[in-house]
């Protein structure tokens, strides 16, 4: 059999790679989506082939990840649990898709991976790749007993990986585990798993410490056409290309130390988990389109959208659900939310800060300064606000007064 492997030069996926070729005999090709972690793609495809794998296939995803994904959690304000920007949520959709493409191009009837068994990204792999070939069949080599029983813990691999001749980096363990993507790095488990204590100060990798940013608060001009970014202005620069742009923006949040987050989240199988994320870009993006939603959108389809989209799309992406059909469902109304969604937004980055200093839109009307003024009255009756306030007190006057008479405070 034919298995194509998602495969990232680590410990794991090497001994999965060699475990596939040596102990079941498949003919193996690893595939390696780049979306923009940081990587030696040269060193991962030389030791794929010295392992065995008949073909190392690296695909750039970068764009695609930015734009069909990064800047749609944008339009939609995306965030899991009030805190997480989804980075890694983001990124499987596009890297399950891309998988299975190679999956099939090069007739593979298996796809496998190295998620752990108690995670996440299992289910998100898993469930793109059912809902994109039902046929496919999936090895999880960390759900085979087979593996997992002779695999107890990173001292097997190494052992394993020291007896078949795998090039092991570095011995020493990592005291964490990441997920590295142009969205953002995470950071979980190993000395994380405390979450009394804080993370080493020397873990983030996409943020500079905020305490010690730059003392000069740094503007950027951030516009938007339909909720998407489109001009991202800084230094006297404009950036007009998306991958740019985001790269840009990633650059000027690390340097302020801007979106930082260490939490405890709910995943999907039911476990609780700490993790620590820096996603410097997508923290600017949502400050800027959040502000501008204020001055462009109309205000009850802004409530719905918070109530209807903003929660659902997020949790069907970090449940790995993007391939369902919920998610074009949401994603439908979303897209329609956004259409007058136009307009620029000014921003000072300060020292893990992000504070809007202006908004302006040359085509939406919405705001207007003489309706909003408090010294004019031209077309507003202020005598009509009485009879707005009377009939909507006729139910709470009700309210009110059983409760007075019931003795209840
Ligand atoms: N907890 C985050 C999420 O579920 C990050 C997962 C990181 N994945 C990884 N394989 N290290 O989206
Ligand atoms: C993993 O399983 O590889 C990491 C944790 C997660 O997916 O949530």
């Amino acid at each position: 059999g034919k298995v194509c492997l998602a495969y990232s030069g680590g410990l794991d996926t090497s001994c999965i790679l060699k475990w596939l070729i040596n102990d079941q005999g498949y003919n193996v090709v690893c595939f390696l989506a780049d979306v923009g972690q940081e990587e030696d793609w040269d060193q991962v495809c030389a030791k794929a082939k010295k392992l065995g794998a008949s073909k190392m296939i690296i695909t750039d995803l970068r764009k695609e990840f930015v734009e069909d994904l990064c800047f749609r959690a944008i339009q939609c304000n995306a965030q899991y649990e009030g805190r997480y920007l989804l980075g890694t949520s983001l990124a499987r959709p596009v890297i399950a898709r891309a998988q299975m493409k190679v999956a099939q191009e090069e007739g593979c009837q298996f796809v496998s991976h190295g998620c752990t068994g108690k995670g996440n990204d299992q289910c998100r792999f898993e469930l793109a790749f059912l809902a994109i070939d039902p046929k496919i069949e999936i090895i999880a080599p960390w759900r085979i007993p087979q593996f997992f029983e002779r695999f107890q813990g990173r001292n097997d691999l190494l052992d394993y990986a020291a007896k078949m001749g795998i090039p092991v980096t570095s011995t020493k363990a990592k005291p964490y585990s990441m997920d590295d993507n142009i969205a953002h790095c995470s950071y979980e488990s190993g000395q994380l798993e405390d979450p009394s204590k804080p993370p080493p100060p020397d873990m983030w990798t996409r943020t500079n410490d905020p305490t010690t940013g730059p003392h000069t608060p740094q503007d950027v001009t951030v516009q938007f056409e339909k909720g998407i970014p489109v001009k991202v202005s800084f230094e006297g620069k404009d950036y007009t290309d998306s991958l740019e742009l985001f790269i840009a923006l990633n650059e000027v949040g690390k340097l302020h130390g801007i979106g930082r987050i260490d939490i405890v989240e709910n995943r999907y199988v039911g476990i609780k988990s700490r993790g620590c994320y820096d996603s410097p870009a997508m923290t600017i993006l949502r400050a800027a389109h959040l502000d501008l939603e204020g001055l462009v959108m109309d205000g009850k389809v802004r409530s719905l959208r918070d109530q209807f989209v903003t929660h659902s799309w997020s949790e069907i992406l970090y449940n790995g659900l993007y391939f369902s059909p919920e998610r074009e469902f949401v994603e439908n109304s979303l897209l329609f939310s956004q259409q007058r969604v136009n307009g620029e937004v000014r921003l000072q980055c300060y020292r893990g800060n992000v504070f809007t200093v202006g908004r302006s839109s040359d085509t939406e009307k919405l705001y207007s300064e003489e309706e909003s003024s408090m010294d004019s009255l031209e077309n507003f009756s202020p005598v009509d606000t009485t009879g707005f306030i009377n009939i909507n007190a006729i139910r709470l006057k009700k309210y009110g007064l059983q409760k007075l008479e019931s003795g209840e405070s």
